[in-house]
């Protein structure tokens, strides 16, 4: 078989069965990822294989995920794959969105089209083939809204009980909606999220229930294949710069691993630079990039963000991201609360849409092009991580000017669009247009 897991700390680079239930290295306390020494791979003949996939209607061939299965070959056969046909997600071009972000063209790779809402099921499915391929009966996941989400999908799917724990009052209902529609045990903690990460995690100990965060070595395997689908919608043409929010990093470390691999694996010549951004309250990857040294990351212990998704102030990935950002040549930034909030409603007025947390990607971009970081003629992929629909609180509160910022203090609705109440009457009406 060709997949190992290994500790990804260099000093120690412990190396462990794919089919061991292990979150970290048992000897060092490292993150773990999935490896695949001598895997080689024939870039030619698998660009071809992964298009012809496209039109045909066999179930793991419409997968966006599984399509790419030659670079996540970590299950002995395909048995325990559940798919409700994640990925596919476009590549949309937004010229309003570029012009407000300072450059000449902009390209949203729009991870909001998968099946529930966001990003979470491409790497979903794969949690889940692996939780049923251990003979795993039950999973659980600590949240911001999507991760839940999507695991009580697939646990559903895939005749799995889903045990969600989730911060109490500090995910949007459309998130909380999902999880409990899709019938999961779903416990609201009175706890941020990485108090509760480390609650789940001694949980999932005791009573050998599967984790499925994204500490989840097999979860990142699954998010890689939104930087191999994202190429092969480009016909292989690598961008200048990939931009992403930071929350829990592990997106950060999938789109690194995916795009190193996918160059030694010989399918692209370059690396293109990443851009992590994250929201100001909830900024430690951004703290620890800026500072000399990068040992040590210093959590924040109380984050506030309105983007919840990605309200984080202790990210367990930030090893691997660091790696995957330094690599890449890449930047971290920040942006404040009003610049999500506007940067939000230019996607939305572009016809798109997202979620507060994916509208940090073009707020980013719009202050590393003003800081001459970005060059306005660079070619900039940006993910959009979730769905418009899963926050539709925010919007009208930003669109009505009541969206209130974290530390008190009204966000201005630069771009705000209120609804206007009008009488039964075609006169009054006709007069107003
Ligand atoms: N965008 C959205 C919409 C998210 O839901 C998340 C993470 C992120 C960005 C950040 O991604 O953690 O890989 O850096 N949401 C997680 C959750 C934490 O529980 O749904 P990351």
């Amino acid at each position: 078989m060709p997949a190992e897991l290994v500790c990804f700390e260099p000093s120690c680079r412990a190396r462990f069965a794919v089919t061991e239930v292990i979150y970290n290295c048992p000897r060092c306390g490292g993150l773990l990822e999935t490896d695949y020494p001598e895997w080689k791979l024939d870039p030619e003949e698998l660009k071809a294989a992964w298009r012809a996939r496209r039109t045909c209607n066999l179930p793991l061939d419409q997968s966006g995920v599984w399509r790419y299965r030659e670079t996540i070959p970590f299950l002995e056969n395909l048995d325990s794959v559940v798919s409700l046909r994640e990925g596919n997600t476009p590549l949309l071009a937004a010229p309003q969105a570029a012009e407000y972000g300072g450059l000449d063209r902009l390209v949203f790779k729009h991870q909001g089209f998968n099946p529930t809402g966001s990003f979470k099921d491409n790497g979903m499915t794969c949690g889940v083939a692996q939780a049923r391929r251990l003979g795993m009966r039950r999973v659980a996941c600590v949240s911001t809204g999507n991760t839940s989400a999507s695991m009580a999908a697939y646990a559903g799917a895939g005749g799995l009980e889903a045990l969600i724990f989730i911060p109490h009052g500090n995910i949007s209902y459309g998130k909380l909606a999902q999880a409990l529609e899709y019938g999961a045990r779903t416990f609201q903690v009175e706890a941020n999220f990485d108090q509760i990460l480390a609650l789940v995690r001694v949980l999932a100990e005791r009573l050998g229930i599967y984790l499925l965060n994204s500490i989840n070595p097999f979860r990142i395997e699954g998010q890689k294949t939104i930087m191999a689908e994202m190429l092969d919608q480009r016909d292989w043409s690598v961008p200048d710069w990939i931009v992403l929010p930071g929350g829990n990093l592990g997106n950060t470390s999938a789109f690194g691993k995916a795009l190193r691999e996918l160059k030694q694996w010989g399918f692209i010549q370059r690396l293109p630079r990443l851009a992590v951004i994250q929201a100001e309250g909830a900024a430690p990857f951004f703290d620890l990039f800026q500072s000399p040294r990068r040992d040590r990351l210093n959590a924040v212990a109380h984050p506030e963000t309105l983007a919840t998704a990605i309200k984080i102030g202790d990210p367990v990935s930030w090893p691997k991201a660091l790696r995957e950002v330094s690599e890449s040549q890449g930047v971290v930034e920040k942006v404040s609360e009003q610049e999500i909030a506007d940067a939000k409603a230019v996607i939305g007025k572009s016809g798109i849409g997202c979620e507060p947390a994916s509208a940090a990607t073009l707020a980013g971009i719009r202050k590393l092009t003003a800081a001459g970081v970005m060059r306005r003629d660079a070619d900039v992929v940006a993910v959009l991580t979730g769905n418009l629909l899963k926050d539709p609180d925010y919007i009208y509160r930003y669109h009505t000017g009541q969206l209130e910022a974290p530390g008190g203090g009204l966000i201005q609705p630069a771009y705000g669009n209120r609804p206007v109440i009008v009488p039964n009457d075609p006169e009054k009406i006709a007069a107003l247009l």
